[in-house]
């Protein structure tokens, strides 16, 4: 990455104009890009999607078979088995884990519920891009302050901003594995910034892939929370489940202001209890459990779940497969001159190229029918993001590789 400025970028007023949304993909705005008539594309299914970080094994057989055969999509779902499901398997109690409609949604939960209009959410570019979305739309200030340029997290900076921001600064996103390096941040860098006075939301989204959990911090921080999702290691991206884990106890004494400020508004008391039939949240997650809708979650992503769970055996040795294609993949992009692969513990390679920007490559293997995802960030104009396939596909992108660098291995000069 290059080096990003040693000043943080000024805080987003909450009075600038929003951003046009997009987002992380578009086939459609992919394809009018392109010189290429519309009808001679490929058709969405014979594409490579390496873009959206999809798991290209998709989910548990199990779960086509569980979705056939539930009787009762007639009526509203009933979540206490699934968050006593999930709490098992992230081995929590079912009391800390709040459902969402995908980690998106629970970012946006978040936000609306910890950081008033004109208050500030804290990230650490380059990073997920709904942060920002989610606290514009909230009419929330963005505090940015860049990771170094090895892509680790600048403590002291982070510490500077939440500081000079005189409790405004409510929410610090981070990611692990990170989104768009795929590199994890240690546990007691974590443990630091936990000691400043705001949430910190740890988006484990890949941690199924790679790096340590912050889970085991939770019982000792009452501002921690945790974001996951199935729809990375169980395949599930298009039914849309995520969830969050939070502290198990009350954040009572908790010094930041934003638990007291939601306890306290009258605009809250008007929410909902659904405390009968399933167990009460202390905390974070109570508040969460207030303020989600009531069928947040749909029937047939609850039953996707429930059948992932049941097999994880499978699940589980599709991701392996996956990060071990992960590393195959790196070896064999590390063989090309022209591209540097990173590291990567999550299912995806950030790749620095030499001469080529990202949207060189982008579009370059957008007309061979291969998606990858380019950056608009000006730092990040020479890295591409290569989501990893299955094997043939990740052939079929080293192939187009080799062609985009004019690189024909195992032929002598007569055979190109
Ligand atoms: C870091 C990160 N968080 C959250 C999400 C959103 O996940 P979901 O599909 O559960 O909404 C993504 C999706 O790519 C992501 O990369």
């Amino acid at each position: 990455m290059a080096a990003p400025s040693p000043t943080l970028d000024a805080a987003t007023s909450s009075a600038d104009p929003l951003p046009p949304y997009s987002t992380p993909y578009s086939l459609g705005r992919l394809w009018s890009a392109l010189p290429t008539p519309y009808s001679l594309l490929p058709t969405p299914a014979s594409l490579i999607r390496l873009d959206a970080n999809e798991n290209p094994f998709g989910p548990s057989p199990r779960v086509a078979r569980a979705l056939a055969e539930y009787p009762d999509y007639g009526f509203y779902p009933d979540y206490l088995p699934l968050r006593q499901a999930v709490a098992r398997y992230a081995g929590v109690a079912p009391v800390q884990v709040i459902l969402s409609n995908g980690a998106d949604e629970m970012i946006d939960l978040l936000i609306r519920l910890f950081v008033e209009p004109g208050q500030a959410i804290v990230t650490c570019p380059p990073t997920f891009s709904m942060y920002g979305i989610f606290a514009r739309v909230n009419r929330c200030q963005v505090l940015s302050v860049p990771r170094r340029g090895d892509f680790s997290l600048d403590v002291a900076a982070i510490t500077a901003t939440v500081e000079a921001s005189d409790g405004n600064a409510r929410i610090l996103f981070l990611v692990s594995p990170g989104n768009p390096d795929g590199q994890a941040i240690p546990l007691n860098t974590i443990r630091e910034l936990l000691a400043l006075p705001l949430i910190v939301a740890v988006d484990e989204t890949y941690i199924e892939f790679g790096g340590e959990t912050t889970v085991p911090l939770l019982p000792d921080h009452d501002n921690l929370i945790v974001i996951r999702t199935f729809s990375k290691w169980a395949g599930l991206a298009g039914l849309r489940l995520g969830y969050a884990l939070g502290p198990d106890r009350p954040s009572v004494g908790f010094r930041c202001r934003a638990i007291g400020m939601a306890a306290s508004d009258g605009a809250l008391s008007f929410c909902h209890s659904r405390e009968s039939g399933n167990p009460p949240s202390p905390g974070l997650t109570g508040w969460l459990e207030r303020i989600r809708a009531p069928y947040n979650v749909n029937a047939a992503a609850m039953v996707a779940a429930m059948a992932t769970l049941e097999d994880l055996e499978t699940v589980q040795s599709n991701v392996s497969r996956l990060t071990a294609e992960r590393e195959r993949l790196r070896e064999s992009l590390a063989a090309l001159t022209w591209i540097e692969p990173l590291p990567s513990q999550a299912n995806f390679i950030l790749c620095r190229l030499k001469d080529r920007t990202g949207q060189d490559v982008v579009s370059g293997l957008a007309k061979r029918g291969i998606l990858v995802r380019g950056f608009s960030d000006p730092t990040m104009a020479e890295y591409v993001r290569i989501g990893v396939g299955r094997p043939e596909q990740n052939e079929t992108l080293l192939t187009a590789l080799r062609e985009l660098g004019g690189e024909y291995v195992g032929q002598t000069t007569s055979e190109r």
